[in-house]
């Protein structure tokens, strides 16, 4: 089994992750590396974000492979808001809950009804030393409900229906979610380089 560290203290994220990679790689987040703080997201773009945490958090573990996503949501209707700052939409110290709530309360005031088109974004990338070495990106689109529905997934899935599908992330099995998901698209993407440093 090859060590990846994925430079996260989400451990939603990382059970996703894990799930998806399957058991070819053995993946522990910051919570098995506590002393390992990664620079501030002061990034405009996921991608930016994603290279500030995977290049610190590679600098703080020499010789390991490490791994970060920087993911989001956007909806069009909000001129893709709340992107970048999905984790902080309510505020600094905002909680999943807290973001939901926000939102719903800014899809209320738009003059159209839901559902609002919208997508995940998640931006991976790879790194081991402080070098990048592998970058991707993808997303899922969907539309955003103006009522949670379903109290699986984190974040925002309670309020996201993938095209396709007629239930939330919060509803639909976590199989399904990591099939087709942002985060298990970028993740696809990934897969061949990860196999060639395994
Ligand atoms: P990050 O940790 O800075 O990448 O923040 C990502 C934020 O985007 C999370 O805190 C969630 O609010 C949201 N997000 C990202 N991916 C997902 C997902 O798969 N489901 C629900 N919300 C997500």
């Amino acid at each position: 089994m090859s060590q990846l560290v994925f430079a996260t203290s989400n451990a939603h994220k990382t059970e996703e992750v894990a799930a998806i990679l399957g058991g070819d790689w053995q993946v522990e987040d910051l919570r098995a590396h506590p002393s390992v703080t990664l620079d501030e997201e002061t990034g405009d773009t996921f991608e930016a974000n994603a290279i500030i945490k995977a290049v610190s958090g590679s600098r703080a573990v020499p010789g390991l492979l490490v791994l970060a996503d920087d993911s989001g949501l956007e909806v069009d209707a909000l001129g893709g808001a709340p992107g970048v700052r999905s984790a902080r939409y309510a505020g600094d110290n905002a909680n999943a809950a807290d973001n939901r709530a926000k939102l719903k309360t800014e899809l209320a005031k738009l003059p159209q009804d839901g559902p609002f088109p919208g997508r995940f974004q998640c931006c991976m990338v790879l790194a081991r030393d402080g070098v990048v070495l592998h970058v991707t990106q993808s997303s899922v689109e969907g539309r955003l409900l103006t009522q949670e529905e379903g109290a699986g997934g984190f974040g925002y899935d309670a309020l996201f229906i993938p095209e396709g599908f007629t239930e939330t992330f919060g509803v639909l099995p976590a199989e399904t979610k990591n099939q087709l998901s942002h985060r298990a698209r970028a993740l696809a993407a990934m897969k061949e380089q990860l196999a060639s440093l395994a």
